[in-house]
């Protein structure tokens, strides 16, 4: 049985099916990595259900396109760092998550250099424009152990289509209700 009850009450993009299919594939998986966690709707249900641990990446700066939501709950907040505060409100009593506040490339880079981690599910939900999904399909696919998973937000956004195909030209992108995922194992003998 999913738990999505708790994801489900925090504010966020993401609709319930997809917070159900996150659970699902957390639930398969023992190293998960999320870039762009927001408030941590995504992220809750990713933990609520993974049986390892759950790596969240963010700045919790925000991105364009949120400047007005951000704003709006600086100033009723009174606290610059709201986000990042209500993140881990949100996240409270939690024991299997990891924070990472770093941006992406730079986080990728401390798991590849540093860390040197993979990880079995990379779920991508940070910058959404063409260039930027390209670059983080790049350095976390190098991050993606063999018959693990990649998936990421918003397929329907026209720049995120045109970013994932082009990095995955001969291969199916299997859109879930928005959700598109490669899976490494597919990949490697398709
Ligand atoms: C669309 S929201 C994520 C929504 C979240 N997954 C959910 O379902 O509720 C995008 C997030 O990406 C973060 N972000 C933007 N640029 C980033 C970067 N370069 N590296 C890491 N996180 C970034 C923003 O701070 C924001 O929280």
């Amino acid at each position: 049985m999913r738990k999505i009850i708790s994801a489900d009450r925090i504010p966020g993009m993401m609709p319930a099916p997809q917070l159900d299919y996150l659970a699902e594939q957390a639930s398969l998986h023992q190293r998960v990595v999320e870039i762009g966690c927001w408030r941590g709707r995504s992220t809750r249900a990713l933990c609520d259900n993974c049986p390892g641990t759950v790596t969240a990446v963010d700045t919790w700066l925000g991105s364009p396109g949120l400047e007005d939501e951000i704003l709006f709950m600086e100033e009723i907040s009174q606290d610059p760092d709201w986000l990042y505060h209500e993140f881990q409100h949100n996240l409270a009593g939690v024991t299997n998550l990891e924070i990472v506040r770093k941006s992406s490339l730079v986080a990728a880079n401390f798991f590849a250099m540093e860390k040197k981690r993979t990880f079995d599910f990379i779920f991508i939900d940070g910058l959404h424009d063409y260039e930027n999904v390209k670059r983080d399909i790049s350095a976390w696919l190098a991050l993606l152990e063999t018959g693990g998973v990649m998936a990421g937000h918003d397929f329907g956004f026209p720049e995120v289509k045109k970013a994932v195909l082009d990095v995955f030209p001969e291969f199916p992108v299997d859109g879930i209700a928005d959700i598109w995922v490669i899976d490494k194992q597919a990949r490697s003998t398709k």
